[in-house]
């Protein structure tokens, strides 16, 4: 409904923003001061523990320093309360005591055809639910239970069931003497071109009513049970409906992600539904679409770092791009976005059935930060052997810091991604001409295997790629193969050898290695207290007490021959497991490599194929 301007100045003038705002929110009573109009608290529009929400009684306006949420006692009410504009109006111009202005009559009836369009909608929805658990519903019935759904779960999403039948709502909807027009407007009902009569836009489908903001049906989402030729049918738009600003399960999510400090946002409806019977209650869904600059800015107004799950194929990593560079230039401070690159092939609802809830919250925690996958991505996909292609990589990353709007966040980006590249060139260049000789050890194994200058540098690069947790699992493995060692030097006799074939990525313990490899050549029968004695004369003695902790220092009785099989057990593992990441490293190179050459989906999934089995074997054992 229109109301004059000055009619809404008038009520704006008459009740303070902080008295609208401060029913929601706490005031900090110490930085607020009341005689000035100014008033701090912690921002209702999303999580924070310390201030930064300020109400202004003057200029009537709130406005929050974090999340930049802002507006008017207006747009308070309907952002925060989920009241039309109307309503607002009406509670507020009573609050000031003004009457209401007589509405334009044209307006008022477009008022109406929404609010009826919305009880036809409801009429729907009703109708579905009583097909869902009547007698046409039993096969209905029957697949809701076999994707595991409770009935709990059927109730609070409403689901229904569009019957096998041309015009079974239509009937419906028609003994309700509902005219035919709304019907058609509500997107329920369709009039083929051709001349034939109307019929459902619905058939033989498992129905998922969509609600705003407040809980109302506005349109509805079908997945075919039998061969239609859409997997899934959404209402068109409508009055009610508009498919870029309308998340699935909006309405439940909002309530618990104040608490929850968070918002999970998924791509399908099945995924939503599934995550919320798993115990995962904040989440929502684009509606069939990839998630818009509305929906960016909904997820915002729940929590300051929404996480957005994608598929971890080849297309959903592109989805993930796409919309990191739609949050680009919307980031803030303290308001980002993480991103969670599920398992390929598989949603979050066949996760939680196969692997438990435990298996999704794990990945949640590791989600990754907006910096991360923007590093991540723009590595894997920049050539990086010649000076010219580094130039590019670092413009690339240039580039995209710049599209942040925000001169602050910008700047952190900028300073950021420079220090990565810092760290990122420096074992490059050292291992080049200038540190050549002050390190022996690295030339020696960089000398191995990789032809010319190039190579050592693809070399040392995709090591870093294959980033801080192949390699740092690594580290793990070597350590503990070094410990075992340490604590029971009697198997030396028998692994020494193979001790000297294998070569540390951890410089540090590499040459520790040698050390111990040197000791047992000259001195047979070690054992623990022996060894420790000869490492410390070498100068190891302050890594050996950190890898052994105090426990194992001083050991002199023999050990029993069942302690010895026993380590040479764990030995012949970690070995196993040192030696298949050592391949399939090399493979990720290959890989790589090819990938610079060609970059197509296929030698990328290739990469991520390898990346996985390398995650799968340096996670074993531990
Ligand atoms: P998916 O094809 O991944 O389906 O589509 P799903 O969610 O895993 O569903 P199930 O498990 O097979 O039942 C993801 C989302 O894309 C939209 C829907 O919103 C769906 O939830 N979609 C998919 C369509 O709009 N139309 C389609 O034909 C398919
Ligand atoms: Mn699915």
């Amino acid at each position: 409904m229109k109301f004059p301007a000055s009619f809404l100045d008038e009520i704006r003038a008459r009740v303070p923003v902080s008295q609208v705002v401060g029913r929601v929110v706490q005031w900090d009573r110490k930085r607020s001061k009341p005689g000035r109009g100014d008033w701090w608290a912690c921002c209702p529009f999303h999580h924070e523990k310390t201030p930064s929400f300020h109400a202004d009684d003057r200029k009537g306006f709130y406005y929050c320093f974090s999340c930049h949420a802002k507006g008017d006692i207006f747009t308070f009410l309907t952002e925060k309360q989920g009241l039309s504009f109307a309503e607002a109006v009406e509670q507020l111009a009573a609050e000031a005591g003004l009457p209401v202005p007589q509405p334009d009559p044209a307006v008022q009836r477009r008022e109406q055809r929404r609010a009826t369009l919305a009880e036809v909608m409801e009429m729907a929805a009703r109708f579905y639910e009583e097909q869902l658990a009547g007698p046409a519903g039993l096969h209905a019935r029957e697949y809701v239970a076999s994707r595991g759904l409770s009935e709990e779960t059927v109730r609070r999403f409403r689901i229904g069931f569009a019957p096998d039948a041309r015009d079974a709502l239509l009937r419906h909807l028609e003994q309700a003497e509902v005219p035919r027009q709304l019907m058609i407007e509500a997107g329920l009902v369709a009039v083929p071109e051709d001349g034939r009569s109307a019929y459902d836009r619905f058939r033989n489908r498992l129905m998922f009513p969509i609600r705003d903001m407040r809980g109302r049906v506005i349109a509805f989402g079908g997945r075919a049970l039998g061969d239609a030729r859409a997997k899934y049918l959404n209402s068109p738009e409508t009055e009610l409906f508009h498919k870029s600003r309308v998340l699935y399960n909006i309405d439940q999510a909002r309530k618990v992600a104040f608490d929850s400090t968070s918002v999970i946002a998924v791509e399908g409806y099945m995924d939503v539904i599934a995550l919320v019977q798993a115990g995962f209650e904040n989440v929502v869904a684009p509606l069939g679409t990839a998630l818009t600059e509305d929906h960016l800015a909904m997820l915002w107004r729940m929590a300051p770092e929404p996480l957005l799950c994608f598929d971890g194929d080849a297309a959903g990593i592109s989805a993930a791009w796409r919309t990191l560079e739609l949050a680009l230039p919307r980031l803030a401070p303290g308001h980002s976005l993480r991103f969670v690159l599920l398992p390929e092939g598989m949603d979050p609802d066949d996760l939680v059935r196969q692997e438990g809830p435990e298996a999704f919250a794990a990945l949640t925690e590791s989600a990754m930060p907006l910096i991360d996958l923007m590093w991540k991505h723009v590595l894997e996909t920049s050539p990086r052997r010649t000076p010219e292609e580094r130039a590019q990589l670092e413009a690339r990353l240039e580039e995209l810091a710049g599209r942040i709007g925000e001169e602050r966040v910008r700047g952190h980006y900028r300073s950021e991604l420079r220090a990565r590249l810092r760290e990122l060139w420096r074992p490059a260049m050292s291992s080049g001409v200038g540190r050549r000789r002050a390190s022996g050890q690295r030339e020696g194994r960089f000398a191995r295997g990789a032809a010319g200058h190039a190579g050592r540098i693809a070399d040392v690069t995709s090591r870093l790629v294959s980033l801080s947790r192949g390699l740092s699992a690594t580290a793990v493995h070597e350590k503990e193969l070094v410990r075992i060692v340490l604590r029971q030097p009697e198997i030396l006799d028998k692994v020494a050898e193979e001790l000297a074939e294998l070569e540390f990525s951890s410089q540090e313990l590499d040459s520790l290695r040698r050390k111990i490899i040197d000791i047992a050549a000259g001195h047979a029968d070690l054992d623990s207290a022996r060894l420790h004695a000869h490492l410390r004369e070498a100068g190891a003695g302050e890594i050996v007490r950190k890898l052994a902790g105090t426990s194992t220092t001083g050991r002199h009785t023999s050990l029993p021959d069942l302690d010895i099989a026993h380590a040479l057990e764990s030995f012949a593992e970690r070995v196993a497991i040192l030696r298949r990441t050592a391949v399939l490293e090399r493979d990720l190179r290959a890989a790589e490599k090819a990938f610079e050459l060609e970059p197509t989906e296929e030698n990328f999934a290739r990469i991520n194929r390898i990346r996985e089995e390398l995650h799968a074997a340096t996670d074993a054992g531990n």
